[in-house]
C-alpha cells in the first residue's frame, strides 16, 4: 500500500507523464505561479505521493501544513462523500447546515483563546482568516491600528501582505491600507551578538514599545498579530517569556492579542496550538485565526474569540458566500475527531522527538547547520556559511531541496533568507518513512556541501 510505501524513484524525474504536464502547465499557467518540483501527483496516501509516472515520494512539506492528518484519509473520505451526497453547499446567511454548527461548537471547546464563552466563524483560506481576524479586533475596539512583526508571513490579500514582511510579496501593489506597523520578531538566534536569552527577551520587548512611541501610539492600536511559530519567516518560535509580558502589555493598554495559528495549529506543535503552551503559561490569546490542516485539505479557515469581542463587531463586516462550506465542515469535523482518537499530538511529540535528536546531531556534525529550532513538529533547520558569522546559505539550501526531490524527498525552504529547511511531515508518517527521509536528507546535505565547496 501507497500509505506503508518508501521512496523510490524509476525515471529520471521529472518522468515523461510529469514532463508533459508540466510543459501543458508552463504553457496554460501563468510562470510567476512557481514550481521547482518535478512531482506531478496521480495519488497520495498518509505522507506518500505517487506521481503520474509511478514514482513514490516522501512529502515532508505536507501542502505546506495542510496535511497534518495525511493525504487521502480514509474516514475523512468518507465523510466528504456522505456530505456530498446530501448538498454541496447552503449558504450560512440563508440556510443554516448543522456542519457548521457542530464544528463551532467544537472549536470553541478547543480553541484556547483567553474566555470560557466563546464564539467561531469560518472562511476558506489563512488569509482571510487573518483578515477577518483583525477586522474583528478593529470593529471590536474601535482603533484603527495594528502591530505585526518582522519576518511575518499573513497572506496575499491586500491587506494580508501589508501584514507580512517580505517586500517580495507586496511589491509594487502599492498604496497598502494604513495602520499597519512593524515591530521586530523575537528571533533568539538572531538576536545581538552576545546577548542572553532574557536580555534577547528584553531588546525584543524594547523594540515593541518603541512602536508607541514612533509610529502609534498604544490607545489607536487595536491588535498586536503574532505567529506562534513563524512559518514562512523560518520556523521562529516566540520565547514564552517574551508572549507572557506582550500578554501583559495588551492587557493594560486594551489591546487585543491575535495568534496566527495558520501553520502552527492543528497537532502540529505536539498540542492542538502554540496556544495551547501559552495558555497553560497564563498568556492566551483573544483570537486564533486558523486554517491549512483544519479540513486535511479541504480549503476552511476559522477565527474564534470570547463570544463579548464578537458581540461588539459591527453587523455585516464579516462573512462570505463559501465561508464554513458543507463538505469543508464535514472533513473538518471528521479530522478533529481523528486528531483526538489517535493521539496524533502524541505522534507529533514522538515524531519531534526522533528527528530533532538527529537534527541536533547534524548541527555537530556540519559546519553548515547553524540553528535547530521549533515547537514539537514544526521544526526548522537554519544553515549558514560560518557559525560565527551567521551568514545565511540559501544557495546551499536550495541544492539540498533539489538533491533530495530527486531520491523521492520533498521537503521546503522558508526564511527572510530562504536558509531554513522547514520541516511539515504528515503526522501519520511511519517510522521506516522517518528514517528513509532522515537518510535522504542527511544525503543531501552532504554532497549538496561538497558540491558547493568545490
Ligand atoms: C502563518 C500564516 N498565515 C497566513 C497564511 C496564508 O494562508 P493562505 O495561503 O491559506 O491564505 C499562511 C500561509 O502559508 C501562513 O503560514
Amino acid at each position: 500500500m501507497l500509505r506503508d510505501a518508501l521512496p523510490k524513484i524509476i525515471t529520471p524525474l521529472p518522468g515523461p507523464k510529469a514532463k508533459a504536464v508540466i510543459g501543458r502547465r508552463a504553457k496554460a499557467v501563468p510562470s510567476v505561479i512557481r514550481c521547482g518540483y518535478p512531482c506531478v501527483i496521480k495519488r497520495g496516501e498518509g505522507a506518500m505521493v505517487e506521481d503520474v509516472d509511478g514514482n513514490v515520494f516522501l512529502d515532508w512539506v505536507g501542502g505546506v501544513g495542510v496535511l497534518n492528518i495525511g493525504y487521502s484519509q480514509p474516514e475523512v473520505v468518507a465523510a466528504v462523500k456522505e456530505q456530498a451526497d446530501r448538498y454541496f453547499h447552503a449558504m450560512f446567511n440563508i440556510v443554516t447546515h448543522e456542519g457548521y454548527v457542530s464544528l463551532a461548537e467544537k472549536l470553541n471547546e478547543i480553541m484556547p483563546v483567553k474566555g470560557k464563552v466563546r464564539n467561531t466563524m469560518f472562511a476558506n483560506s489563512g488569509a482571510e482568516a487573518d483578515e477577518n481576524a483583525v477586522k474583528i479586533a478593529k470593529s471590536y475596539t474601535k482603533r484603527p491600528n495594528i502591530i505585526v512583526f518582522s519576518g511575518a508571513f499573513h497572506g496575499r490579500t491586500l491587506l494580508t501582505m501589508t501584514m507580512t514582511s517580505k517586500k517580495s510579496y507586496s511589491y509594487g501593489l502599492g498604496p497598502y491600507p494604513d495602520g499597519v506597523y512593524r515591530a521586530e520578531y523575537p528571533n533568539l538566534y538572531r538576536a545581538p551578538k552576545g546577548y542572553t536569552r532574557e536580555e534577547a527577551v528584553n531588546y525584543y520587548l524594547e523594540k515593541l514599545n518603541r512602536v508607541f512611541e514612533e509610529a502609534s501610539p498604544a490607545e489607536f492600536v487595536a491588535a498586536i498579530v503574532a505567529e506562534p511559530v513563524q512559518g514562512e519567516g523560518g520556523f521562529v518560535p516566540a520565547p514564552i517569556e517574551w508572549v507572557k509580558a506582550v500578554r501583559k502589555l495588551c492587557d493594560e493598554k486594551g489591546i487585543l492579542l491575535i495568534a496566527d495559528e495558520v501553520q502552527t495549529g492543528f497537532g502540529r506543535s505536539g498540542k492542538m496550538f502554540v496556544s495551547n503552551y501559552w495558555e497553560e503559561a497564563g498568556c492566551a490569546p483573544d483570537i486564533i485565526a486558523a486554517a491549512k490542516s483544519i479540513a486535511g485539505g479541504v480549503p476552511l479557515s476559522a477565527v474564534t474569540a470570547r463570544k463579548e469581542i464578537f458581540d461588539g463587531v459591527t453587523p455585516g463586516v464579516i462573512g462570505g458566500t463559501f465561508g464554513g462550506n458543507a463538505l469543508a465542515c464535514a472533513a473538518a469535523l471528521k479530522v478533529l475527531e481523528i486528531m483526538k482518537r489517535d493521539n496524533l499530538c502524541g505522534r507529533s511529540l514522538e515524531i519531534a522527538g526522533k528527528c530533532r535528536s538527529v537534527f541536533l546531531s547534524w548541527k555537530d556534525k556540519y559546519e553548515e547547520v547553524g540553528d535547530v529550532r521549533g515547537v514539537g513538529c514544526m521544526m526548522g533547520i537554519e544553515f549558514v556559511k560560518d557559525k560565527g558569522t551567521k551568514e545565511p546559505y540559501p544557495e546551499l539550501v536550495k541544492n539540498i531541496i533539489n538533491e533530495a526531490a530527486l531520491h523521492g524527498l520533498l521537503i521546503e525552504n522558508a526564511g527572510t533568507y530562504d536558509n531554513v529547511i522547514r520541516f511539515l511531515c504528515p503526522l501519520v508518517v511511519t517510522d521506516a518513512q522517518l528514517d528513509s527521509g532522515l537518510n535522504i536528507l542527511e544525503n543531501a546535505i552532504k554532497s549538496s556541501a561538497a558540491k558547493l565547496k568545490k
